[in-house]
Formats: C-alpha cells, structure tokens, sequence
C-alpha cells in the first residue's frame, strides 16, 4: 500500500514522498519537457533584470504582445508564470456545462485564487489568464494543449494544461478535473493591469490587499 506524506501546506499526498521532496527531485528534467512543449516566444518584458528576479519583485508583461491562441511562459519568484491569450472558442468552452461537469472545482471555491479571479474565468480580463504553471499533485510543469484532439494526448479532454508526471488534467483556466491526482486548480498569482495592455505579476489590483501566502496549495 503507497505511503502518505504529508507537505509544509498539510496537504496528504499517496505517493510514497513528500510534494516538496518530489520537486527537488523532478524539476530539472520535468521543466525542461514543460519549456520545450510550451511555446515560449522571445519577448523582451519576459526578461526582467537579474535584481528584479533575484529580489521576487513584481514582472511585467505587455500582453498586447501575445497572440490569440498563443501563451509566454514569465517568471516571478522563480515560478513559471503561464500567460494565455484565450481566443472567442477556448472561452466558449469555460462555459460549457458538460465540460463544467467533469471539472472537481469549477466555481473555483478553495483558495487558489483571490477574489477578484474567482470568476469563470478565473482572471482580471476573460482573454488573458495568468496562472502560476505549478501542478498541485507533485509540483511538475504541465504542458499546454490549446487545441488538444479528441485522443491526444488523453480522450475525450477539451485541452488545456495536462501534466505528464501522473495523468493530472486541467482546462484552459487551470481548474483540474475530477478524479485525477492533482487535487486544487492551478493557482492564479496576484497581478494587475498597470495599463490597457500591461500585466504586473505579483501585485494587487489597487483595491486588493490579497496575500499571495493564504493559497491552499502551490
Ligand atoms: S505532478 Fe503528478 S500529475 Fe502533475
């Protein structure tokens, strides 16, 4: 019978390890997939200066810069940021009810999230979702699947985030599916828009005081 461990959030995961311990040992070789899968296009906003990134201060991204159907992978306090622009069809799709149906948080009730991203949406804006790329099973990367097929890479999925560690599946707001191991919805991070097009992660919008810490799991 698998071993129980429990994690520095309290969270008891059924794999023989600790999720924290887990990371240390697969993010190397899982975030190598996650970044060759991931379109990752060379926009300048994506590299802050080194003080920036070593401080864990605020990133912008000037959205306007990434194409409908298309994601940017950022960094904020060494976490991967996934930044996707949803096109008219993909947020169709958030709303479907067979799709709601499948999914174990829909209405994004656990806190992975603050309030102003507790929506259908799960974001500030409907086209612009802004997840923290972290999956809450064991902490590897899942791989972005806009358009996933009806057989790839698992049936009978819309697309969305899937992660290839254990088979957890995610739609296109991070808000996991019923009856795989990852157990909460991707997280949002605190962001803002400082102008019509530009994202600031790791602020609030100025009517927020949200602590990034009170999420149920990272
Ligand atoms: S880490 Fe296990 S399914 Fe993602």
């Amino acid at each position: 019978m698998a071993s129980s461990a429990s994690t520095a959030s309290g969270i008891e995961h059924p794999e023989g390890g600790s999720r924290r311990d887990f990371l240390l040992v697969a993010t190397a070789a899982v975030a190598a997939v996650g970044a060759a899968a991931c379109l990752v296009p060379l926009i300048d906003q994506m590299n802050p200066d080194a003080s920036t990134l070593a401080a864990g201060g605020p990133v912008d991204l000037d959205v306007s810069k990434v194409a409908e159907g298309a994601q940017v992978v950022i960094y904020w306090r060494q976490r991967p940021i996934f930044v996707f622009h949803r096109g008219k069809t993909t947020l169709d799709a958030l709303q479907s009810k067979s799709d709601l149906a499948l999914l174990a948080d829909p209405d994004s009730k656990q806190v992975q999230q603050a309030p102003y991203a507790a929506n259908w949406h799960r974001s500030i804006k409907p086209e612009i979702s802004v997840l923290v790329g972290i999956c809450t099973h064991l902490g590897c990367i899942p791989l972005f699947y806009p358009d996933a097929s009806a057989t790839t890479p698992v049936p009978n999925w819309p697309g969305g985030y899937f992660c290839p560690c254990h088979g957890s599946k995610y739609d296109a707001a991070g808000r996991v599916f019923s009856g795989v191991p990852a157990p909460y919805n991707l997280p949002v991070p605190p962001y803002r828009f400082v102008n019509d097009t530009t994202i600031r992660v790791g602020e609030n919008p100025s009517d927020s005081a949200w602590d990034f810490d009170s999420i149920r799991q990272l």
